[in-house]
């Protein structure tokens, strides 16, 4: 009976192994599963400052076929915040963790590799999401958003926005697996991401606009990034005024 459990036990290693894919070497997995159930340490923290977020819902009264047939790029913002439920809902849909089990997000990633990281920037400072744990850290006490709106090449709607999401890559983490094609998984990556963000932020009522048109060195800058992330989109989100 022992030996049987035994033997169990190593077919399940070996299992969730080849299940991995091709992490060939014991650094690869580490790697790998760092990505997914840790925060980055090459980020500048203020130490100690983690907000849980309010759980997201699975369910609402809205269609996805709704959202899709009413989403339109807002560019004109009331001052009105948004709820932490309401954060909560839009990161859970940009990069929250939708399997328990296998730690697999909200939108797909090539080899699951998860080279995306977000920041968000409100009137109360600059956080990173975490989805290990569904958390933000706080990075900045202040409200970045006027110079956030001047790396977005003056677009005034960037300050007017009560919360911006600020999508970024670590693309080593999937061109150390794909090489150079890995650059295009990361941007299909974000992509996937951003329309989540789109469609849950029309779902819940809230407007929302890609902006790809920015500085990069100004926001790495801003954002007190290493050289190895690259800003990929600032995306503001708020109460459309219309
Ligand atoms: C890659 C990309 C970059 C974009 N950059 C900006 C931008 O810098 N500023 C802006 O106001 N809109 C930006 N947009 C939004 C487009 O202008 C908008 O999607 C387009 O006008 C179509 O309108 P719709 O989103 O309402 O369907 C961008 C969209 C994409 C896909």
């Amino acid at each position: 009976m022992k030996n049987i459990k035994k033997y169990l036990i190593i077919i399940l290693i070996i299992i969730s192994i080849i299940g991995l894919g091709s992490c060939k070497t014991m650094d690869n997995l580490k790697g790998y599963l760092s990505n997914r159930f840790s925060s980055p340490e090459d980020i500048n923290k203020i130490e100690g400052e983690e907000i849980m977020l309010p759980e997201p819902q699975i369910e609402s009264n809205n269609s996805l076929e709704k959202a899709i047939k009413n989403r339109r790029s807002v560019r004109n913002f009331k001052e009105k915040e948004l709820t932490m439920k309401q954060i909560s809902q839009i990161l859970w849909a940009a990069q929250g963790i939708t399997s328990k089990l296998t730690g697999f997000r909200a939108a797909p990633s090539a080899g699951a590799l998860y080279p995306l990281e977000l920041f968000i920037v409100k009137e109360d400072g600059l956080f990173h999401y975490i989805p290990e744990g569904h958390k933000l850290e706080k990075l900045d006490s202040k409200d970045l958003r006027i110079e956030l709106m001047q790396c977005g090449l003056l677009q005034e709607f960037i300050e007017e926005a009560p919360l911006n999401i600020i999508i970024t890559s670590v693309n080593e983490r999937t061109t150390k697996k794909y090489g150079q094609r890995g650059i295009k998984y990361v941007y299909m990556e974000a992509g996937h991401s951003a329309q989540n963000i789109l469609l849950q932020a029309t779902a819940l009522g809230l407007g929302a606009v890609t902006v790809g048109a920015f500085d990069n060195t100004c926001l790495l800058n801003l954002l007190k990034l290493p050289k190895e992330y690259t800003p990929l989109y600032i995306i503001p989100v708020g109460h459309e005024d219309i």
